[in-house]
């Protein structure tokens, strides 16, 4: 494993081409999900620096939360509630441009403007969420959407 990231400025896309690499090769051999999850958020943090970066993870029917970067968040999430419920539920991928139009959405900080999960599924089942929020509105678009997915497949769970 590298001792350091190796972090690149440019588009979005760039971003994302450069850390990809870095992230497979961080997990790449070591089968302990909270570890991976752990450095996962760090490399993404280090990278994007957005406001939240987390998984929850579903435990006895529930997103409770899992390792992160950013505020205090909250600790148990029901099905259908909030973004990251709602995309549980769905079993979805949601972005949502402005959390204060999307219904029911959880605020755990009041700076956070827009937000993006993916559910993270194995053999048809949802077994955690990437959580994702910005200080900006209309932080995240497909191409987000593309990209962390490619991240989230590298995950074994
Ligand atoms: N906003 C999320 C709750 C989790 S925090 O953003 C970290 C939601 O509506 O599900």
């Amino acid at each position: 494993m590298a001792e350091e990231l190796i972090l690149k400025k440019g588009t979005r896309e760039e971003q994302y081409l450069e850390i990809i690499p870095q992230i497979a090769a961080l997990i790449d051999g070591e089968p302990d999900l909270i570890a991976n999850l752990a450095n996962i958020c760090a490399a993404l943090k280090q990278q994007f620096d957005w406001l939240w970066t987390g998984f929850y993870l579903v435990k006895d029917n529930e997103l409770v939360l899992g390792p992160f970067q950013g505020p205090i968040a909250c600790t148990r999430i029901k099905k259908g509630r909030g973004v990251c419920g709602t995309a549980w539920e769905q079993m979805e991928t949601i972005i949502v441009q402005d959390v204060n139009k999307f219904p029911g959405h959880i605020t755990c900080s009041s700076l956070s403007k827009s937000e993006i999960v993916l559910p993270i599924i194995r053999q048809n089942e949802v077994v955690a969420v990437l959580d994702i929020d910005h200080t900006m509105y209309a932080g995240f678009d497909k191409t987000d959407e593309l990209f962390l997915s490619e991240i989230i497949s590298l995950i074994h769970f």
